[in-house]
C-alpha cells in the first residue's frame, strides 16, 4: 500500500516542503496555469467535526485545479450514524476517489485511516493532536510576509494545550535554526509537555508567560488561538478559561512595527475586531495562502509517485494507549502501534499514551 500520506508536516523534509511553498507561491501569481493539473481526478473530503475554511479551501483548491470533489461534513448524514467504522467508511471511499482528506474529533484519526486508504490520505485535523495543512498555510503566510523562516521569536496564546495548529506549527518552526517560542496561556491551557520535550529536542528554546503584554514587545510572529469550547470535559471548565486572551488595539501598540499577527480562525472573541484594520493583521489573506498551498500540495501528491519519508511504526502486542481522546479508544480493530520520538517511544496514532 501507498504511504504517500500527510499525517504531520514534517513527514517532508525541509527541501520538500520548500518546493511546495515555492509552488504555491507561483500558483497565486498565476493560478491559470495550474487550472488542469489535475483533470478527471476525484477528491473525498470526510469531515467528521466541522470546518469552515479547511474543507472549503480544500475543495476550492481541489476545483481550481481542475479536479472534482465528493465528500460529507456532517457524519450523522452518513452510515456513520449506523455504527460503520472508520475503517470501512475510509475503505469504501478510497476506492471511489483518488485522495481524501480527513478531519476527525479523535486524535491519530488519520493516521488510523491511512492504514486502510488505497489512496493518499491528509490530516485535515485529528482532534488536539496535528493540523499539517494549516501549517503548511502558516508557513505559506511567512514565506511570503516575512521572508523568512529561521531566527524569529514566535507568539503562541491562547488555548496551547488542545490546539493542534499551534502543535503543528511549534513542531515544524522547530525545524528552522534560531527560532524561539513565548508560550502565552493559563496554566491549565499549558502548552503539552510532549511538545515541549520536542522543540528542546531540535535546539530552540522557549518560555512560558501568563500575559500577553509582558511578551508583545519581543515577538516577531504572535499566534493567537481560539480557546476550543469542544475539547473541554463540562461548560464551566471553558467558562473558567474563556475570554482570559484579547488581543486589542492597546496591546499591539506594544508589538513591533513589523510584527505578523496570524491566526488559524474561526475567530471568537480572542482579537478584537479593531484590530482587523491594523496592517499587522494578517489573518485573513492567511486563509487566502492555504488555499495556494493545498493546490501545490494536492498537485504534488496525486501527480508524483514518490515516497515520502515513512514513519517507521512498530507493531507492539499488549501496548495499549493511555490517551482517552485517541482513536484507538473508539476503534477497537485497530492495531497496537509504537513509534520512537524525541519523547520516547509513544503510540504512533496519537503520538501520546505515556504519563504526562
Ligand atoms: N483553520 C481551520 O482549521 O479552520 P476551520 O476549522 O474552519 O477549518
Amino acid at each position: 500500500m501507498s504511504v504517500r500520506n500527510l499525517i504531520d508536516l514534517n513527514q517532508l523534509s525541509l527541501e520538500e516542503l520548500d518546493e511546495i511553498v515555492d509552488m504555491a507561491c507561483r500558483i497565486s501569481k498565476h493560478p491559470e496555469h495550474y487550472a488542469s493539473a489535475c483533470r478527471d481526478k476525484l477528491m473525498a473530503t470526510l469531515f467528521y467535526e466541522p470546518s469552515t475554511r479547511t474543507q472549503m479551501s480544500f475543495q476550492s483548491a481541489m476545483l481550481r485545479v481542475g479536479g472534482k470533489i465528493i465528500g460529507f461534513d456532517n457524519p450523522g448524514g452518513t452510515s456513520v450514524a449506523k455504527g460503520e467504522s472508520l475503517k470501512d467508511t475510509v475503505t469504501v471511499l478510497s476506492g471511489y476517489t483518488d485522495i481524501l482528506t480527513i478531519r476527525h474529533p479523535l486524535e491519530g484519526a488519520a493516521m488510523a485511516a491511512s492504514l486502510y486508504s488505497h489512496v493518499p490520505v491528509i490530516n485535515a485535523g485529528d482532534g488536539g493532536h496535528l493540523h499539517p495543512t494549516q501549517t503548511l498555510t502558516d508557513i505559506v503566510t511567512l514565506r511570503n510576509v516575512v521572508g523568512r523562516m529561521d531566527h524569529l521569536v514566535i507568539g503562541m496564546c491562547g488555548d496551547l494545550a488542545n490546539g493542534r495548529t499551534v502543535h503543528s506549527l511549534c513542531r515544524s518552526m522547530s525545524r528552522y535554526g534560531g527560532n524561539s517560542f513565548v508560550f502565552i496561556s493559563t496554566e491549565t491551557l499549558a502548552m503539552p509537555k510532549y511538545i515541549k520535550e520536542y522543540v528542546t529536542a531540535m535546539g530552540c528554546e522557549y518560555t512560558e508567560v501568563r500575559t500577553l503584554e509582558e511578551a508583545m514587545p519581543y515577538l516577531d510572529v504572535l499566534y493567537m488561538t481560539r480557546i476550543q469550547r469542544e475539547r473541554f470535559e463540562t461548560p464551566a471548565e471553558y467558562e473558567a478559561q474563556k475570554g482570559v486572551y484579547v488581543l486589542d488595539a492597546a496591546k499591539m501598540a506594544l508589538g513591533k512595527p513589523d510584527l505578523c499577527v496570524l491566526h488559524p480562525l474561526p475567530r471568537v472573541d480572542e482579537i478584537a475586531y479593531e484590530v482587523d484594520d491594523d496592517p499587522r493583521a494578517w489573518y485573513f489573506r492567511q486563509t487566502l495562502y492555504g488555499m495556494y498551498g493545498r493546490m501545490a500540495l494536492i498537485i504534488r501528491m496525486i501527480s508524483e509517485h514518490e515516497s515520502r519519508t515513512p514513519t517507521v511504526r512498530t507493531a507492539s502486542p499488549g501496548f495499549t494507549c493511555h490517551n482517552p481522546k485517541c482513536i484507538t479508544r473508539f476503534e477497537p480493530y485497530l492495531p497496537p502501534l509504537t513509534v520512537d520520538t524525541p519523547s520516547g517511544c509513544v503510540c504512533a496514532y496519537c503520538e501520546r499514551g505515556q504519563a504526562e
